[in-house]
Order: structure tokens, then C-alpha cells, then sequence
């Protein structure tokens, strides 16, 4: 698609010719090789996703209507009761599975824990009777701040037995953020732990999390585990070490039956203003849905398949597809605490050999990474288990997708590359791998039971070329809402098209009606898969006592998809200086996160403004990307802009 056309939303100048039917070997054995899912959604929406619920999940009582529709509000299998960790758990070792391994768990310093399906039933029975004995009872939250540690996923299925809603805050989250989050949950009890491993080092949870806790007027009791042995301050009556907890608690706790839209969890994820939005999902649908995406998107063969997730379960793909999903289908997962270059750069090329790894679902940025340090690397393990690829979190570029093919999958294994969001719970976009021709760079077609379409500025369907991604019909795992403010969630999903869920993220249609997503048309950026607000980034530079103001954009960046770059007016008497620079960008690690931190500050004297005042983001991610100007003519002042252009290229980098 050329740039030429004025109606486009968004200019689209990819062009991408390869494709890539499905090898014959695979579509042997696949789970989908036809139209029929496709047929059978388009015919009957609603008959479509009943079956699956159906199919793939044990109901303790049957639902009796399908789907209410007050747009946007949904609600899935009304009158249906389930329990999450009954069709995680009992139901697989009830039928003679217990034995099967549910993870294949990895530490970063090399210790390996393996834990089968009727083990993990056994600690999440006691640890929901813990919980219980802290006083959590059904609708209460727990929030949750942990290292990729097997007591996460307990901790998670724990919350579903009892019913009481959890609430993951990722474990690279500062204080600040952590007690932003248990705050808006008004979360009851914390579970954390000591430390985790990270880049070959013990890294501190607790101490953050007692940082936070000064300010969570509402938390009770919080839980421990012991993962570093590092020394950590135990408050008496509040904190409680998780092995000491366990080992007195009762082994039986029956699963609480749940409404099918009881809510399963919250999940925090940025937004356009600075307060992070609590993503609402609920049971019976979102269970469903995840369900049936792990099986048809990753073809798996539960009794043979050896499933790897690398995300980290703080993020909505670990929940759905490290815990909610592969469990719901009696997998077998690998689960790895660390990161990629410890002890060595081959470390994920070495499980997947040891372990016989199949299936492989990662990040673009991670694949991007594994390009930099060379073809090497991977050479030197056997990958010839693997079987099928995925990507999630951002565009996967075409020349990565090549290199992941090639390198990773042997020039055979599929890809599947996956759009979804927190919000959708589940992936929506995605080839299906046994059926579906794919296109480098393309997430191809919306599944079975999902409607996607591309419209312009107007809200109408665009056929052909650029526009902003919509969705078109209810679906079961979609979020119900933002987490006490109903109006907030209608606002921001549903009233930019009339009738539609505006998704954020533009997306163009080719000649073969292939989707391509562009990335979000909003302020958020996506740093090595991490959504993180520009407003919030904003807010915390703006909180050094030397900044007047401060505008953030996202830049593009060959490694992390997107780099933080900051630009800042300091206050009258400061003068600034590199130190200053480095000063900020530590103080923004602390306030928010490490991976919030700019890679580039720069200081300038004004801000490109409308005349209304409103920042001009657009000029601002010319300079960072180092383009030609746009249109300037609505600028208050064009000479900022220059200036600003002098300083962007004199700025050091953080590297
Ligand atoms: O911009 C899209 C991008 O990630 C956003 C969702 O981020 P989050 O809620 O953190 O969930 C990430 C994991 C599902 C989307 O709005 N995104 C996600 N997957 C893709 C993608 N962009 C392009 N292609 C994808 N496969």
C-alpha cells in the first residue's frame, strides 16, 4: 500500500511477498485441517463458543443461556457454574492423569523442580486452605508480586478454589506501582517472596514489597516464600513464611463453585492517563476461550506435546498461557525463572534441547535479541523437537520472522503470530497452523468465533490497506470491564466507532485480505513487549524536583520495538548536564519500573505545542526518529522544534 492515498488512517509501506503453506508432515497430524470451526462460527456465533465450552471444560452445572449483549457489557454461559482449578487440576487427575507432568520447572541458577498434575493439586488444595486460615474469603482480592517461582501458579489456583480474585503485579514493577495496584484492588493479603534470580544474581522482592506496604491501609496478612534464603525484615503478625504456612495446612479444600461470571482476576495494564487501568476477567468465559486457543492456535498434542511459554506470568500471556490455558488442557509446560543469557546466551536453546521442548511462544523482542547474538547460539543444541512457533506482543518483522524460522524451527515449524491484548484475554488474530498459508510479518486472519475488521477515520470497513483495528462481536474472554469505573471502560474501548471495541493498534489489509498490525495509534508504547503509557512516564519525571515539564515519546528501536525517549524542560535555576540526564532516568526506574527508564533525555528549552497547549507528539517522534518534519503549520512556535532538533542529536545514549 503506497502513502499516497489521503483517506488512508494510517500509511501503510510494507510489501511482503513469501508465503508459506503448512508443511505436509504437519497437517498429517494437525488438529485443524478444514473450514469446518470457521463454517460452524459463522454460521452460529453463539452455538459456536456454547460447543466449545462444552467440549473443552467440566461444568458443575450447565449454563442455560448463552450470551447476554447490553453493548458494551457481556456476559458469558449465564446460570453455568465451574470452578477454574477443578478443570486446571482434579478433573485431569480424576481421570488417571495425575502422574503426567504439568511442569517442567527451571531455576535460573540451574535447580529444576518437576511438578505433575496430582502434586500441583496437592499444594494448591493446602495453600487455599492457608488462605483461607488468613481470612480470605470468597470476592476478596490477593494480590500477587512474585519471581517466575511454581508457588506463582499455586498461588493463582489457589485464589480460583477459594474464589477470591488475584491480582499479579509484575515482579519488575517498582514500590510506587506495586501499592498503586493493591490500592485499587484494596487487596486483603500479599503474596511474595524473598528474592528471585536474575542475570545470575539474587534479586530483592520483599524489600520493595515492604516499601509498598507502608501505604496499603488494606492489606491483612502477607506470605513469604522462601526462594534467595536472602535476609529479609518479617513484620510479627502480618508477614508469614509460605513453607510454614503449608506444612500445617489441611490437604483437602473442595472447589468453591463459581458463577460463570464471577470475576477470575484483575490485571493492571497502562493507559492513556496516568492511573493504570484493572482489567476485569471473569470465569466461564475467559476459561473457554484460553482453552480453546491453546489447543487449535498451538495444534496440541496433549499427550506428547512439550509446551514452552517464555513470558513471565506478571503478564497476561503468562496467565493465560503458561497457567490458565495449558492446564485447562492437561499440558505439559516448561516454566523458567530466568533470562536468556545466564549462564550463557544459549540457555534457551539448551532447555529446549534438554527438555524436548515442541512448541515454542516468545516475544518479538526476544527473537530480535537471539538475531544480535548471532546463529551460533542456537547451533549448538539440538532443536529438532521443535515442532511449532509462536510470537506475541508486538509486530514480529519479517526479517525476524525469517531468522526464527530458519534458525529456531529448522526451516520447517510453522509460526504463528498472535494478536491479542490484555483486554481480549485471549488471541484473536492468529494463523491456524495446519490450515492457514502464512505471510512473514502477518498475523494472517481473526479465529473461529472472533470478528476483526480494519476501519478508516469514519468508523467505515476498509477493505484494502491502512486503519484502525476494530472488533465486531462479543467474545468470551473479553475483559468486562476496568475495576470499579464502568464509565472509564466504555470511554476507552468502546466510543471512538460507534458499536465497535477500538483495539488501539492500527492494522492494514493486503490483496489476499491478510491482516498486518502497525502498532498502537495511542500514546502507549511498546518497549520489548511492555505496554507503558507516555503519561505515566511523564508523571514521573515531572516528580523530580528539578523538572518543569516533560514530554515522552516511544522512537522506533531494532531491539526493543520501541525506545523511551524523554524530552524535558528543567525548572529556571537548573541548569543541565549529562549527570542530570542520568539522574532522571534512574528516577523513573524507581518510580515506575527498569523498563520504564528513557534510553535518551533531552533537555530542551519548550516543547513543540499547539495552540491550544497540547503537546505535538508527532513532531517529537520525528526528531527522535530523526525524519524530516511533518506538517508544522499548527505550531505555536516552529523555531522550538529546531532547537529541539539540535539538542536530539547531541544527546548521549544509554546503550
Ligand atoms: O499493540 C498490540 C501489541 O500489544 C498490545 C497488547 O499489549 P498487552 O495488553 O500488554 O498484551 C500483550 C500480549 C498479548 C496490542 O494492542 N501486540 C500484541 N500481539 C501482537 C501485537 N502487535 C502486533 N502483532 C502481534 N502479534
Amino acid at each position: 500500500m503506497g502513502g499516497d492515498d489521503k483517506q488512508a488512517a494510517i500509511d501503510t509501506y510494507g510489501l511482503e511477498e513469501r508465503t508459506f503453506p503448512p508443511p505436509l508432515e504437519f497437517v498429517a497430524n494437525a488438529l485443524v485441517t478444514d473450514r469446518s470451526l470457521q463454517e460452524h462460527a459463522d454460521a452460529d456465533h453463539e452455538d459456536f463458543w456454547a460447543t466449545q465450552a462444552r467440549e473443552l471444560l467440566t461444568w458443575q452445572r450447565d449454563f442455560d443461556t448463552v450470551l447476554e449483549w447490553d453493548l458494551p457489557f457481556a456476559k458469558w454461559f449465564i446460570g453455568g457454574q465451574l470452578n477454574v482449578s477443578e478443570n486446571c487440576l482434579d478433573r485431569h487427575v480424576a481421570a488417571g492423569r495425575g502422574d503426567k507432568v504439568a511442569y517442567h520447572w527451571e531455576g535460573e541458577p540451574g535447580d529444576t523442580r518437576t511438578i505433575t498434575y496430582a502434586e500441583l493439586l496437592d499444594e494448591v488444595q493446602r495453600f487455599a486452605n492457608v488462605l483461607k486460615s488468613l481470612g480470605v474469603r470468597k470476592g476478596d482480592r490477593v494480590n500477587i508480586y512474585m519471581p517466575m517461582i511454581p508457588e506463582l501458579p499455586v498461588a493463582m489456583l489457589a485464589c480460583a478454589r477459594i474464589g477470591a480474585p488475584h491480582s499479579i503485579v509484575f515482579g519488575g514493577f517498582s514500590s510506587d506501582s506495586l501499592a498503586d495496584r493493591i490500592n485499587d484492588a484494596e487487596a486483603k493479603v500479599l503474596v511474595t517472596a524473598d528474592g528471585g534470580y536474575r542475570r545470575g544474581a539474587a534479586a530483592g522482592l520483599k524489600p520493595h514489597a515492604d516499601v509498598a506496604l507502608t501505604n496499603t491501609p488494606s492489606i491483612e496478612h502477607v506470605v513469604v516464600v522462601r526462594r534467595t534464603g536472602q535476609d529479609v525484615d518479617m513484620t510479627e503478625g502480618r508477614d508469614h513464611w509460605y513453607h510454614e504456612l503449608l506444612a500445617d495446612a489441611d490437604p483437602v479444600c473442595p472447589p468453591e463453585p463459581m458463577e460463570s461470571e464471577d470475576l477470575l482476576y484483575l490485571l493492571y495494564t497502562s493507559g492513556t492517563t496516568a492511573k493504570p487501568k484493572g482489567i476485569m476477567h471473569t470465569t466461564g468465559g475467559y476459561l473457554t476461550q484460553v482453552a480453546f486457543t491453546h489447543k487449535y492456535v498451538f495444534d496440541l498434542q496433549a499427550d506428547t506435546d512439550v509446551y514452552w511459554c517464555a513470558a513471565d506470568i506478571g503478564w497476561v500471556t503468562g496467565h493465560s498461557y503458561i497457567v490458565y490455558g495449558p492446564l485447562a488442557n492437561g499440558a505439559t509446560s516448561v516454566m523458567y525463572e530466568g533470562t536468556p543469557d545466564t549462564p550463557g546466551r544459549d540457555r534457551w536453546w539448551d532447555i529446549i534441547e534438554r527438555y524436548g521442548v515442541t512448541i515454542l511462544y516468545c516475544a518479538p523482542t526476544a527473537i530480535r535479541t537471539f538475531m544480535k547474538w548471532g546463529t551460533a547460539e542456537p547451533a549448538k543444541h539440538d532443536l529438532g523437537s521443535l515442532r511449532l512457533l509462536g510470537s506475541v506482543g508486538e509486530p514480529i518483522n519479517p526479517e525476524a520472522w525469517m531468522w526464527y524460522r530458519e534458525h529456531i524451527g529448522g526451516g520447517q515449524a510453522p509460526i504463528v503470530d498472535t494478536w491479542w491484548q490484555t483486554e481480549t484475554g485471549a488471541i484473536m488474530i492468529s494463523p491456524l497452523p495446519g490450515l492457514t498459508v502464512t505471510k512473514p510479518g502477518s498475523a494472517t486472519f481473526p479465529l473461529p468465533g472472533v470478528g476483526a475488521e480494519v476501519v478508516d477515520d469514519a468508523g467505515h470497513k476498509v477493505e484494502l490497506g491502512g486503519g484502525y483495528l476494530t472488533l465486531t462481536k462479543p467474545w468470551p474472554s473479553m475483559l468486562r470491564g476496568i475495576y470499579g469505573d464502568p464509565e472509564r471502560y466504555r470511554d476507552t474501548y468502546w466510543s471512538r466507532f460507534e458499536g465497535r471495541y477500538f483495539a488501539g493498534d492500527g492494522a492494514k489489509l493486503d490483496d489476499d485480505g491478510y491482516l498486518w498490525l502497525l502498532g498502537r495509534v495511542d500514546d502507549v508504547m511498546n518497549v520489548s513487549g511492555h505496554r507503558i503509557s507516555t503519561t505515566e512516564v511523564e508523571s514521573a519525571l515531572v516528580d523530580h524536583p528539578k523538572v518543569a515539564e516533560s514530554a515522552v515519546v516511544g522512537a522506533k528501536d531494532d531491539t526493543t520495538g520501541q525506545a523511551i525517549v524523554a524530552f524535558v524542560t528543567v525548572k529556571g535555576d537548573v541548569t543541565h548536564s549529562v549527570e542530570l540526564g542520568e539522574e532522571l532516568r534512574k528516577h523513573v526506574a524507581t518510580k515506575i519500573g527498569p523498563t520504564a527508564r528513557p534510553k535518551t533525555v533531552i533537555f530542551t528549552d519548550d516543547l513543540p505545542k499547539t495552540r491550544s497547549g497540547k503537546i505535538m507528539r508527532r513532531l517529537l517522534r520525528d526528531v527522535a526518529e530523526g525524519r524530516d518534519l511533518g506538517d508544522t503549520t499548527t505550531l505555536a512556535d516552529p523555531a522550538v522544534v529546531e532547537e529541539i532538533r539540535r539538542r536530539a542529536t547531541t544527546a548521549p545514549q544509554e546503550e
